[in-house]
């Protein structure tokens, strides 16, 4: 195997030099963390699933005009990306009550919330991700006011285009994380999403049974992690025929 030089590893992902500047390669691991890396497992399969499903997602998104750093799939645990300067914020869209904000809140998890709602957390390990707010974000340079307005208006994007496409398929977009990054072109940086769009970054419920098919599974002991991804990625029309294949690391 040819030793290429490692970027960046991640909890869940590592990034690799790309075949030409401005590119990377993005590998999706089967490691599994929760609660800020204190819960930890490897789930087989997951990275392969996760690649399958957030390339699924970028695709579509690209051809509504949501620009991101997907390229294309290179094989079962790998994407080429466009490399980009990440934004170091974690961008949340809630449209019912779950996790963080109904502890935070009070609120009952499935209850709907009044709208859409975004939610900004400064990516930094060390500090558990703190929840932060544009003030915050432009006083100390995380983002500007601009790029702000313009992470929100594709955040809302993303989620009235994956809620309808989960709608279809008879799952509900409870909320879900995205990351975004800066390209330069000269002078001018943009804002386009990065990172991954799987059952790790979103809470997706079956419609009719409201049963969860996604990261909950794994950080509340529920059991069955790989079938409800795996089923999440049967319902979109991606994988036909799972697993088999995805074991022996393959990459
Ligand atoms: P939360 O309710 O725990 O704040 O999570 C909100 C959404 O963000 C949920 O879909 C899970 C996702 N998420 C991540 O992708 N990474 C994280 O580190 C956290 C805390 C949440």
């Amino acid at each position: 195997m040819t030793r290429r030089k490692k970027i960046y590893e991640g909890k869940a992902k590592i990034l690799y030099e790309g075949p030409e500047p401005g590119t990377l390669i993005q590998y999706f691991k089967d490691d599994a963390t929760a609660f800020n890396a204190q819960k930890k497992a490897v789930l087989e399969g997951k990275g392969v699933i996760n690649n399958r499903i957030s390339e699924y997602i970028m695709t579509r998104l690209n051809a509504i005009g949501v620009q991101n750093h997907f390229i294309r799939r290179l094989n079962l645990r790998e994407q080429l990306i466009k490399e980009v300067e990440i934004v170091p914020l974690e961008v949340v869209v809630r449209n019912i009550a779950a996790g963080s904000i109904a502890t935070r809140l009070g609120l009952t998890e499935g209850q709907p919330l009044p709208r859409s709602i975004i939610e900004f957390y400064y990516k930094d390990d060390k500090l558990g991700d703190p929840m932060v707010s544009e003030e915050h974000i432009t006083a100390f340079n995380w983002a500007a006011t601009q790029e702000i307005d313009d992470m929100m208006a594709m955040a809302l994007r993303v989620n009235d285009y994956l809620s309808g496409l989960f709608g279809g398929v008879g799952i509900t977009l409870v909320d879900f994380k995205i990351e975004f990054g800066r390209v330069y072109e000269g002078d001018f940086s943009r804002i386009i999403l990065a990172d991954e769009i799987s059952p790790d970054s979103c809470r997706l419920w079956d419609s009719t049974t409201n049963e969860k098919l996604d990261k909950d599974r794994f950080r509340r002991d529920l059991g069955n992690v790989i079938e409800s991804y795996t089923e999440v990625a049967r319902r979109l029309g991606i994988m036909k025929e799972m697993p088999t294949v995805i074991q022996g690391g393959v990459h």
